[in-house]
């Protein structure tokens, strides 16, 4: 993908992966493939904000190379070292000998422990800023959003925002602005982004939303590492981040099991009745045949979580065992929950999964079977179902 002008003298300059699918090892599943965003500023001082992940540095340096000689390089802005941004660094390193490097002094460190290198640094912080022309590069640290080292740089003169992972989607196309593309379905990446890389730093995020606004910053376009840039939908995409940083929820209800010979499965089907039947939404998921990363994105904003497993050598089964591991980091607030299981002789299941995440739900009693459930059993489903529903209805939005 050649460079693309973003703003007067600004390219994105960065690569598209477009088949990506497992992101952050295999935590994260991109469907829609991955682009690690990079920006060329041409001012006096040419700048470089972020480089591109390992594998992708030829792809970065053609996209440069047809808009500027690299050598020409004078600043390169480090907004964060994960390695899908900071990879390429030091092959960019060695083709801009003169460039100066600006990043906070953990990106400096961490730098220095991926690759031994880290160039002519400069550490910044909040509150300081690099004049490279017309243009003054403001700083902003926003440390654990979502590693130590991060931060966004905001350029005033062209009213943009480079957000670096604030704002992401894992959304891998040919167009560069929100507007270009369908909007239900880079909301719909906006939540997966959210849920699965931002969700366990909601408190930081709220609060690092609540000083940046301090600042009124004029914001006409927010330029993240991954996806599509933000022109049209500033507003809503804020008004978003305001929303899940928050804890708050809808009144639904993630249903989300696993079962070996179905018997789980048919408790599962009749709570999702119950609580259907009281005009509550409710999505049934089998773990083993969804991804995490949808799942996780239903549940970022579902009031109810519950949760259901066979019981197989005394424990949970181990799939949905691994799903309730990844799920304890949310750190989410204010869920209700209830397990459910079907069991032969010692019915472990229901009382692992409470144990699982519980720091992050309360959970009403657990519904428990001996192998298959009969009729009665599967009403007294429908039933804890609709109870469920009714309390999920009743109580105030979860804030
Ligand atoms: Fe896109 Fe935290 O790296």
């Amino acid at each position: 993908m050649p460079a693309r002008l973003i703003k007067d003298d600004i390219y994105a300059v960065g690569a598209i992966h477009w088949n990506e699918r497992r992101f952050h090892g295999h935590t994260y599943v991109t469907k829609r493939g991955v682009t690690y965003n990079s920006y060329l500023i041409l001012d006096e001082k040419v700048t470089l904000i972020d480089t591109v992940r390992k594998g992708f540095e030829r792809e970065l340096i053609d996209n440069i190379q047809s808009v500027i000689e690299p050598s020409k390089i004078d600043a390169i802005i480090i907004n964060h070292i994960e390695p899908d941004h900071s990879g390429a660094f030091p092959e960019i390193l060695k083709i801009c000998p003169k460039a100066k490097i600006y990043g906070t002094e953990k990106a400096r460190q961490g730098l220095l422990k991926y690759y031994g290198v880290s160039g002519d640094w400069t550490a910044v912080k909040s509150g300081q800023n690099l004049n490279i022309g017309k243009r003054t590069l403001d700083f902003i640290d926003v440390p654990m959003i979502h590693w130590p080292d991060s931060m966004f740089t905001y350029s005033a003169y062209d009213k943009i925002l480079f957000s670096n992972d604030g704002f992401g989607q894992h959304y891998a196309t040919n167009k560069i602005f929100d507007d270009e593309v369908d909007f239900a379905v880079l909301m719909d990446e906006a939540q997966k982004y959210y849920a699965n890389i931002l969700w366990p730093f909601n408190a930081l995020v709220s609060a690092k939303l609540g000083a940046i606004s301090k600042l009124n910053l004029n914001i006409e376009l927010i330029a993240p590492s991954h996806g599509l840039v933000w022109r049209k939908h500033i507003a809503k995409t804020m008004q978003k981040y305001l929303y899940w940083s928050s804890h708050s929820c809808k009144n639904r209800v993630a249903v989300v099991y696993e079962t070996m010979w179905r018997s789980t499965e048919k408790m599962a089907r009749k709570i999702v009745d119950g609580i259907t039947s009281e005009g509550v939404e409710a999505v049934l998921f089998d773990v083993t045949k969804n991804d995490r990363t949808d799942i996780a994105s239903y549940m970022l904003d579902a009031k109810g979580w519950v949760f259901g497993s066979s019981t197989h050598d005394g424990e949970m089964l181990p799939v949905i065992a691994g799903f309730l591991h990844f799920l304890k980091g949310s750190k989410a607030k204010g869920r209700k929950s209830f397990a459910f299981g079907s069991y032969g002789w010692s019915g472990e299941a229901t009382k692992d999964i409470e144990d699982a995440i519980s720091n992050v739900t309360s959970f009403d009693t657990s519904l428990r079977v001996v192998f298959n459930p009969t009729e009665e059993e599967l009403n007294q489903c429908f039933e804890a179902g609709k109870a469920f529903a009714l309390k999920i209805k009743n109580e105030e939005e979860i804030l």
